[in-house]
């Protein structure tokens, strides 16, 4: 698969370097030549020496080292691969590449390159959720760095959550995904998934049967082409997508926050459930049966429309904006007039009355409506769907 490429692996500084070994090992498998840089807390936590005879390659790691300079500039070194790979990429360094810093040898080479970079994360969870990183995130997506992880999951510290550097096996399918050259490359596109919960007080919420299947095939589809994908997912049972940015969130309002953050995108896709109320006034406490003579009364409002939100942005709207309408009756007239009134491009119709068995299922069938034309899927698997989706987009030529 990688036969004749040339991967540059920087190894950052984090007890996830151990995994680096491995993953010299998986893209050595598939052919490519694995050339590795370490930074000075990488040697920390792995030997040179066991890098160096595991890539069968010298391993570089001063700025300063007159050899290096004089057999290979770092600007050689930096643009004489195929690819530059980060792994793991730590918080310190992800700030380092967002803000241009060139302090050693390491964030040199990732200033200096003009080869794709891929980098995975690894850090611990508050590390990984601190808004200076989520902004060194958005920063380095906008620069075009493409992302394996990170995974949610144990952490060496003792703590669980997002934070976790992704799987060997992982990394070198997203190698694989830019190498390859899909043709949603250089695409950044965004998918809303799953339900949303909207709190009555601290132990109950207002939840829907999504379940994120839908979104998920989706996001699968268009990273296997190439797209940067940003998913951003209520509470859902699927599987997350791998190799993207996920963003969790739990209500509405959080939702529409996170859809803003990651804006600029080049397609935004609104398959999630999003609920249509919220409680007014959610209770601090948990409500009691007691004293409640007349049953319990919720008020509600309406939620903020996050699909007609970004359907009708003046600035940075995307260039296709897909809702989906879930439908049980007058399926095709009320998906239409959904189109219109919320402004977006495409609506993917589906019908979800309970005896199709399609909300929460494993299948769906669609109809895509758009501005020309009424165009009836079969009924088929909701990955089938999302290949069929991806190949709409990549044959619009977005
Ligand atoms: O109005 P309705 O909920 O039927 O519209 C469905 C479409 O609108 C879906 O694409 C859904 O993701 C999106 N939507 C939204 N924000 C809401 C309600 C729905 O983005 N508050």
């Amino acid at each position: 698969m990688f036969h004749g490429r040339r991967i540059l692996l920087i190894i950052g500084g984090g007890i996830a370097a151990y995994k680096s070994l491995q993953l010299i090992r998986e893209f050595q498998k598939k052919g490519a030549t694995v050339v590795p840089v370490m930074t000075r807390g990488a040697a920390e936590f792995v030997t040179p020496l066991s890098v160096a005879a595991l890539s069968k390659n010298k391993v570089f790691k001063d700025l300063f080292d007159l050899n290096d300079e004089s057999e290979m500039g770092h600007i050689e070194l930096s643009r004489s691969s195929d690819l530059i790979v980060v792994a793991p990429a730590t918080a310190n360094l992800m700030a380092k590449m967002a803000f241009g810093v060139a302090s050693d040898l390491a964030s040199t080479l990732l200033l200096a390159t003009d080869t794709p970079v891929l980098i995975a994360p690894a850090m611990n969870v508050r590390m990984w959720e601190h808004p200076a990183t989520q902004n060194n995130v958005k920063i380095l997506m906008k620069n075009g760095i493409h992302f394996s992880g990170p995974e949610e999951g144990d952490m060496a510290c003792g703590e669980f959550g997002f934070g976790r550097m992704s799987e060997p096996e992982a990394i070198v399918k997203a190698a694989s995904e830019i190498l390859i050259n899909g043709p949603l490359r250089n695409k950044h596109i965004l998918i809303t998934s799953g339900p949303t919960h909207e709190p009555i007080d601290p132990v109950r919420y207002i939840a829907n049967r999504s379940s994120g299947n839908q979104g998920s095939a989706i996001a699968n589809a268009l990273i296997a082409l190439g797209a940067k994908v940003t998913f951003i997912s209520g509470p859902s049972i699927s599987e997350m997508p791998k190799n993207c940015h996920i963003i969790k969130v739990e209500t509405a309002i959080e939702m529409l926050k996170a859809v803003k953050s990651a804006i600029p995108c080049d397609v935004a896709i609104f398959s999630a459930a999003v609920s249509d109320w919220r409680v007014e006034n959610q209770n601090i406490n948990k409500i009691k049966k007691n004293g409640l003579n007349d049953g319990l009364k919720i008020n509600f409002v309406e939620n903020p429309d996050i699909l007609k939100t970004i359907s009708n942005l003046e600035h940075n709207r995307p260039k296709l904006v897909i809702g989906f309408a879930a439908e049980t009756d007058n399926l095709l007239k009320n998906a239409t007039e959904k189109r219109n009134s919320k402004g977006c491009d495409w609506i993917l119709l589906n019908d979800v009355s309970p005896e199709t068995g399609i909300m929460g299922g494993e299948e769906n069938q669609i109809t895509l409506i758009s501005s020309s034309e009424n165009e009836e899927w079969p009924r088929m698997s909701k990955s089938a769907v999302a290949n069929q989706l991806a190949k709409k987009i990549v044959d619009l030529g977005i």
